[in-house]
């Protein structure tokens, strides 16, 4: 079984991204081939700053190996070192109708959040399906937001297998229902677009004033909250830690128990879950070259399968 997913690298990765989609991803990585890749083609749709995209992408690479991407079990590469993956978007291109790329909730969200509309915005999913379709990947682990992106790369894997004969595995999404969406600290979706994250490594201070800024209804502290399973900091409190979260709900819930006290524990919480992942990330940070060797080696394995599907693709559509 092949597994394949990619993360952009557009900005500090947070407890969205880690719950939604690292830690299933980390956690598939025994269970079968696993190949994961920071999408840095994708990034230049949204980022367009070099030196930024080059900051990001070693952070994300760093984080991801902090949070236990295990490069003796996983393929961990940057997408643009693998060059192929464009040629077959642009195949896919050809058999993807306009319909479906018009009907992506995606990109009329970006849009409408002032990212200004370029092809390489509108083509996203093609390249992504090329992402997915060239590894004869078969399992997908992202977040709920994803799900549609992997749907229209089934449908554009099904229309060049009908015009051109089997050529491509039909690969499923994998969604994780209990955390199919991470709360911002605003109620919002967990998005870098959003301003309400709270990052995997962020700087102590402001990650605590952040959960502590976390939005509360205005009840009193004397109040019981019957309601309290809603409540934003028990959710996130839930993720990090189903027994922690239990016993904070319980005390919301009998009253004389005020929102300070929740986040406070959140934030204590927070901090201990990633303890080890922190110490991890600064040994990484101190030993650049083995990250960096992490990469290229990924990339090679990438390749060699790579190749094989593009040239069956080519194959199939007369190129060859
Ligand atoms: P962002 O919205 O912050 O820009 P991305 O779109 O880069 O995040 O998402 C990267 C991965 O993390 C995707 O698989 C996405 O589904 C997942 N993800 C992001 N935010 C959340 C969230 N709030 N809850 C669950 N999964 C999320
Ligand atoms: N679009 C994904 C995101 O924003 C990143 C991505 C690019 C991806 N190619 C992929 C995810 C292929 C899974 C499979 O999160």
């Amino acid at each position: 079984m092949r597994i394949l997913s990619g993360i952009q690298p557009s900005g500090a990765l947070h407890l969205g991204n880690y719950f939604g989609m690292m830690r299933p991803a980390i956690e598939l990585q025994e269970k079968g081939e696993a190949f994961y890749f920071i999408a840095d083609y994708h990034s230049m749709t949204s980022l367009f700053d070099a030196n930024e995209r080059r900051k990001n992408t070693l952070d994300v690479a760093l984080d991801f190996l902090a949070c236990g991407l295990d490069p003796k079990k996983s393929v961990f590469f940057k997408q643009s070192a693998v060059p192929e993956v464009t040629e077959l978007s642009w195949l896919l291109s050809t058999v993807t109708p306009m319909g479906l790329l018009e009907r992506a909730h995606s990109y009329k969200d970006k849009v409408a959040k002032g990212i200004s509309p370029s092809h390489g915005l509108f083509a996203y999913p093609v390249l992504m399906a090329a992402d997915i379709l060239i590894y004869d990947s078969n399992i997908v682990p992202v977040g709920r937001d994803q799900k549609q992106h992997v749907e229209m790369t089934r449908d554009i894997a099904i229309k060049f297998n009908e015009q051109y004969g089997q050529t491509f595995l039909i690969p499923e999404p994998q969604i994780r229902d209990e955390v199919a969406l991470v709360p911002g600290v605003d109620g919002q979706k967990m998005s870098k677009s959003y301003g309400n994250t709270i990052d995997i490594f962020g700087d102590e201070k402001i990650i605590r004033k952040k959960i502590m800024g976390i939005t509360m209804d205005s009840r009193t502290l004397e109040e019981p909250k019957p309601d309290a399973d809603k409540n934003i900091a028990i959710q996130i409190l839930n993720l990090l830690n189903k027994t922690e979260g239990d016993n904070e709900m319980i005390r919301l819930r009998a009253g004389m128990y005020g929102y300070g006290s929740v986040k406070k524990r959140l934030a204590d919480v927070y901090w201990d879950y990633f303890a080890d992942a922190r110490k991890k990330r600064a040994e990484l940070a101190a030993n650049l070259d083995y990250v960096n060797q992490v990469l290229t080696d990924g990339a090679t394995k990438a390749r060699t399968p790579a190749q094989t599907v593009l040239r069956r693709a080519r194959k199939a559509c007369g190129l060859d």
